[in-house]
């Protein structure tokens, strides 16, 4: 049973669902899976609930309707799991460019951005090649275009967490740690 499915895993200890954002490689999904352990929560990676509520790949949703549509659907995705009881949740790396997504996680969330250079990311992202916006002629130089376009937008997110090269339980603990003292001061205790 995936952490993403576990229905004992209900009763989280997160006060609100903690929303990773961040380039393609950042590590959300390996971090975001680690973190709810930690927390005794659920994990939830947006990518697969849209793939499961449009029954194909994201890879096959680009190619059948196109982008436009792909946003759309995860605007009304991540809305929707924004409602359901707190959990970790992992979002691809275009949702938070939405404006309405990121006001649907201001106002039923928190975001943390997992923020990355472009050599780490393009480490990460070369491994595989289910990304529909990195199959251009080339593929590091799409990623720092999009990387400039986003990263401002990112800085919006209520916390920043450096995503360095190296053992991905660094990163864990850093979010984990800044978690923790976010939800004391700000939110009342974690137990
Ligand atoms: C995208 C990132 C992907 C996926 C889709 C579009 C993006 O998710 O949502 O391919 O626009 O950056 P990951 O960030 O999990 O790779």
């Amino acid at each position: 049973m995936t952490s993403q499915d576990s229905a004992s895993k209900s009763q989280s200890t997160l006060p609100k669902t903690v929303v990773l954002v961040g380039l393609m490689g950042a590590g959300k999904t390996s971090v975001g899976r680690r973190l709810a352990e930690m927390f005794d929560s659920r994990f939830v990676d947006a990518d697969k609930e849209i793939e499961q509520a449009a029954g194909c790949s994201i890879a096959d949703f680009f190619d059948r309707f196109g982008e436009e549509e792909f946003r759309r659907g995860e605007e009304r995705v991540i809305a929707r799991l924004l409602r359901d009881p707190p959990c970790i949740l992992a979002t691809g790396g275009g949702a938070f460019m939405s404006g309405d997504t990121r006001r649907e996680i201001k106002d039923h969330g928190l975001s943390v951005w997992l923020k990355a250079d472009l050599d780490v990311l393009f480490e990460r992202v070369a491994r595989r090649s289910d990304r529909p916006l990195l199959l251009t002629e080339n593929p590091r130089a799409t990623l720092e275009a999009i990387m400039e376009q986003r990263y401002p937008v990112y800085a919006e997110a209520d916390l920043t967490i450096d995503s360095y090269r190296g053992p991905i339980e660094q990163t864990v603990d850093r979010v984990h740690q800044k978690l923790l003292e976010y939800f004391t001061g700000a939110e009342g205790a974690v137990s």
